[in-house]
């Protein structure tokens, strides 16, 4: 049962979130849990933004599912979030008076897990959570209640939010020293508090650079063809008051000649073993740019995103997405009936193009299996 007392929230205006939200620490949540074991998921969603801020209530793990799918709550971090949460409502069905035998709860545990995992491919973020869930879940197997194993899990996905916040902070603290003072910044996709517990993983790094009297200036890709870096990342750097400009992907060169960037930073969806670093599509050719104008290219991603499975990024599952979103992007046909489409959500930028990998840990500065392993502590 949902308690009564939960608030209601229906859709606030631009002006209203405008005027309340000003930095990460106040900023909305892109996930956020109401209520105890038997409650809902409250997810912002993205794909009415920036023209409707709408939070809609997850009560089952298929509506998480559905939203992880259609990008309502997108970014690596926050995929793995909601996922965790996905597995709380999952786990709703089980009833917590079965004390004697926890069979039914187990396995519809791995059933949740192994259906929230078919939502999207490349975020390692998604299995990181599921898998930890899993984890938590049998280490205390045979020990407690089936009510306080529900309880003791949404204490898990509430911990894994509050760390990812704490590590997208430390990465922002970390990263700004890199920033260079008065210099233009390059970004991909959206990498803001959207896209995370809080703060974000570049986002991070560019709101603390800001904060602490950089002086940049802040350059966003559009990112085609969904649109996150227009629609959210210069929603969110508005609402932080940080100076920026939109351009559309294909300009990017064209600004870098004209001296106006001095670093380009972007998060990642999976990282090998080696530093090859899956982002969103579009990010493997500002690194070939960035390297052509001498720019630093650096990455921002916290533990959770690397995937040292993995020896290489030729590895890493893909997503390829419906072509309609090439060629019907929100709602308005950009292309002849019937054409062929190809259509990857990421691309894997290697090693060799990262000048440094900020994670929660430090900075990885070179890019190489070994210091990876080193500051990750593996
Ligand atoms: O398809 P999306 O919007 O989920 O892609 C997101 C990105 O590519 C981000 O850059 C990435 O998740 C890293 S930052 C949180």
């Amino acid at each position: 049962m949902i308690p009564a007392e939960l608030p209601k929230r229906t859709a606030l205006t631009f002006d209203e979130i405008m005027s309340t939200t000003t930095s990460p620490d106040t900023q909305f949540r892109a996930a956020r849990w109401q209520g105890d074991h038997a409650g809902y998921l409250e997810l912002i969603d993205q794909t009415l933004l920036p023209t409707t801020f709408k939070i809609i209530e997850c009560r089952t793990v298929e509506e998480v599912w559905e939203a992880i799918k259609k990008l309502r709550v997108r970014g690596a971090p926050a995929i793995g979030i909601a996922a965790a949460y996905g597995v709380c409502l999952g786990l709703q069905t089980v009833p917590a008076d079965a004390e004697e035998d926890d069979t039914d709860f187990f396995a519809r545990l791995k059933e949740v897990a192994e259906y929230l995992a078919t939502s999207r491919p490349t975020a390692v973020n998604l299995f990181w959570a599921l898998d930890r869930m899993q984890r938590k879940a049998e280490s205390l197997r045979g020990s407690t209640s089936l009510l306080d194993l529900k309880e003791q899990l949404l204490t898990e996905a509430k911990t894994i939010e509050s760390e990812d916040q704490a590590m997208c902070e430390a990465m922002g603290q970390a990263g700004a020293e890199l920033m260079p003072a008065g210099g233009g910044i390059l970004t991909h996709c959206n990498t803001g508090g959207l896209a995370t517990a809080a703060y974000g993983t570049a986002l991070s790094v560019i709101y603390f650079a800001h904060k602490n009297g950089k002086g940049i200036q802040v350059f966003a890709d559009e990112t085609r063809p969904l649109l996150q870096g227009a629609r959210l990342t210069m929603w969110e750097l508005q609402q932080w008051k940080i100076p920026s400009t939109l351009i559309c992907d294909s300009m990017a060169a064209q600004v870098m000649k004209e001296g106006k960037i001095q670093a380009v930073i972007t998060g990642a969806d999976r990282i090998a073993a080696n530093g090859d670093s899956a982002n969103k599509i579009g990010t493997y050719g500002l690194a070939v740019l960035a390297k052509a104008h001498n720019i630093p290219f650096y990455i921002a991603a916290p533990s959770s995103t690397f995937d040292l499975s993995l020896a290489s990024g030729d590895q890493i599952p893909i997503e390829e997405r419906a072509s309609e979103e090439i060629t019907c992007g929100y709602g308005k046909q950009t292309a002849p009936d019937d054409v062929q489409v190809y259509n990857p959500a990421f691309d894997v930028t290697p090693a060799e193009l990262i000048q440094a990998i900020i994670c929660e840990h430090g900075v990885i500065d070179p890019v190489t299996t070994d210091n990876i392993a080193k500051v990750l502590g593996k």
